[in-house]
């Protein structure tokens, strides 16, 4: 680690995985000033970084042995397992932050992984997409060891902000899901909602305009749902169960009823009231 002029500490840092995010994140380290070594399979994806200035590994055990902060952006579990493992003595004392996604339990299993060959591991989960990388609404789900993502605060920052979702490897995986299954959820009621207003002579271009800031509205919700989840033997909710049942069942009577039937508002009853 050295001192750049009076404010920025420059690192090595090793990025294996240069795809659309990857690249993003390379390119905000090298914004940074640190000393990027990237490394990807297919060796043409380096060539615009070492243009701006970062260092191409001619392998990935290269890659992984040149940084004390490894970044690993692949694209499943098994790529970065493939890539990894055979470097356990070369990774030995070294941090290595895995922001590809990854299942819970792929998290943990790696974590022990790590434990075994003394690696530090932080598992990431990155709520952006590659162009958003740096900006204001970037921000990136981290768990694991705390300390060690406070020791490297500064330079996860160049992705966006920071959030510690918790100890357990698992739990960056587990927030990234439930966020994106949140993000599912709203696209398949827009894509079922454009499907009913056009049999009345709506469109979905419509219908976007105004189902957008309705939903945007209705996350405030959220905050007031939360305590029936986390506490639910105080909660009192603000609408009955008998209530929400009945208003699905008439969203359901119209999609029925205008010829474009679906199992998701039986889905959402069920998930919603028990009903
Ligand atoms: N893009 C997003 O909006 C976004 C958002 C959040 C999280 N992520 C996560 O970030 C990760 C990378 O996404 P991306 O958008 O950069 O994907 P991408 O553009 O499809 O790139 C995939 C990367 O994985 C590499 N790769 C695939 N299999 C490999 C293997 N067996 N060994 C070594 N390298 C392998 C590819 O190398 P080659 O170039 O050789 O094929 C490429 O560098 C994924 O886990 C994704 O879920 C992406």
């Amino acid at each position: 680690m050295s001192s750049k002029g009076n404010s920025v500490t420059t690192q090595q840092i090793s990025v294996l995985g240069l795809g659309a995010m990857g690249t993003a994140l390379a390119r905000a380290l090298l914004s940074g000033g640190h000393e990027v070594t990237v490394w990807n399979r297919t060796p043409a994806r380096a060539e615009p970084l070492a243009a701006e200035g970062a260092k191409v590994a001619a392998t990935s055990a290269e890659a992984l042995s040149a940084a004390d902060l490894v970044i690993l952006c692949l694209f499943d579990d098994v790529s970065v397992r493939e890539h990894v493992e055979p470097a356990a003595d070369r990774l030995r004392g070294r941090t290595v932050v895995n922001l590809t996604t990854t299942a819970p339990e792929q998290a943990r299993a790696l974590g022990h992984w790590a434990d075994e060959h003394e690696v530090t591991l932080i598992d990431g989960g990155i709520m952006a997409v590659p162009p958003m990388i740096g900006g204001p609404a970037a921000f990136v789900l981290y768990s694991g060891p705390e300390a060690a993502i406070e020791r490297h605060r500064a330079t996860l920052e160049l992705f966006g902000r920071v959030d510690y979702v918790g100890e357990d490897l698992g739990a960056a995986a587990m927030y990234d899901l439930a966020i994106l299954g949140g993000m599912y959820a709203m696209f398949a009621a827009f894509q079922q909602g454009g499907q009913m207003v056009r049999t009345t002579g709506g469109t979905a271009a419509h219908l976007a305009t105004l189902m957008a800031p309705f939903l945007q509205a209705m996350t405030e919700a959220f905050a007031h749902q939360a305590p029936g989840i986390d506490t639910p033997e105080d909660f009192v909710p603000e609408q009955s169960a008998e209530f929400t049942a009945a208003a699905i069942g008439t969203i359901d009577a119209a999609a029925t009823e205008s010829g474009t039937p679906t199992d998701l508002y039986a889905t959402l009853r069920r998930t919603l009231t028990g009903m």
